[in-house]
């Protein structure tokens, strides 16, 4: 009898310390899925036709103004995102990258918009995405620095993020598969280029498949902050004496494009 108590008690204790490690388990369940919850990502876009098409697509859509740029933080298709237009050139541009990650929390951002084609195979409607982003006119040479390469990084390189890459290549192969697709650099400044001699200056010194003028201070600041980033660029002009032309002509279509090409990538993180 008292060895038939002894298993039963023996029986119970067991079953009790099943029971505790079961509820760990699932609290540790419960805490994995919140840190793995879809992340908030920043879209920046250049132009405002394309920040109209995704915002009209946000749900719980939330807008506050801050340095002159509308941020509207909501759902799109199920994710989490903040869509803003940056306005034109570099300063613009990172400081809407670090607001997105001071004020809002982002955790990735994605950059779209037009570019003009540094690369003859590269035509007017064409995708580029970029493998990593320089700033053709940071300059300081005259102090032993590379061309390029800012201060405290140690490289004009400014690398995008592989799985970023990856997801927006297949979201142009998926939303528009006629289009041409290329990876490569990006070269950011705060110039329009549009002269051949320009054009001709950056492709000499820093290669690279398109010109633009906000790609490269976003992806410094993510780097600085240590957030991936990738850049997608329709292509508007070929970056010479048409370019003002091509651009204003192109850039509806340019922005319908970037903004499908987004859309696609968000549905599916
Ligand atoms: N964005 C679109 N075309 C451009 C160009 N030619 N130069 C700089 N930014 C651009």
């Amino acid at each position: 009898m008292n060895k038939r108590n002894h298993t039963v008690r023996l029986l119970l204790i067991t079953m009790l310390i099943a029971v505790f490690a079961l509820a760990g388990c699932a609290k540790n369940d419960a805490t994995s899925l919140t840190v793995e919850a879809p992340l908030k990502t920043g879209i920046i876009g250049a132009m405002a036709e394309e920040v109209d098409l995704l915002k009209h697509l946000v749900k719980n859509a939330k807008a506050t103004s801050i340095a002159g740029m509308e941020f509207y933080e909501g759902i799109l298709d199920d994710k989490n995102v903040v869509i803003v237009k940056c306005g034109i050139g570099k300063v613009n541009a990172g400081t809407c990258a670090q607001l997105l990650i001071n004020v809002f929390g982002v955790k990735r951002i994605i950059n779209t918009g037009v570019a003009g084609s540094l690369d003859a195979k590269i035509d007017i409607g064409d995708i580029v995405v970029s493998t990593d982003a320089v700033q053709h006119d940071f300059d300081l040479t005259p102090l032993g620095y590379a061309p390029g390469e800012l201060d405290g990084i140690g490289s004009p390189s400014l690398p995008a993020d592989a799985h970023m890459r990856e997801s927006a290549v297949k979201a142009v192969r998926h939303s528009s598969p006629e289009i041409h697709v290329f990876e490569g650099r990006v070269c950011t400044g705060d110039q329009f280029i549009s002269s051949k001699e320009q054009k001709k200056a950056i492709v000499a010194k820093f290669g690279g498949l398109c010109c633009e003028m906000e790609g490269g201070a976003i992806a410094q600041i993510c780097c600085q902050n240590k957030i991936p980033f990738v850049i997608i660029r329709a292509i508007s002009d070929k970056a010479d004496g048409f370019a003002e032309m091509s651009y204003a002509e192109f850039m509806q279509t340019a922005a319908r494009r970037c903004a499908a090409i987004t859309r696609h990538m968000i549905s599916q993180y």
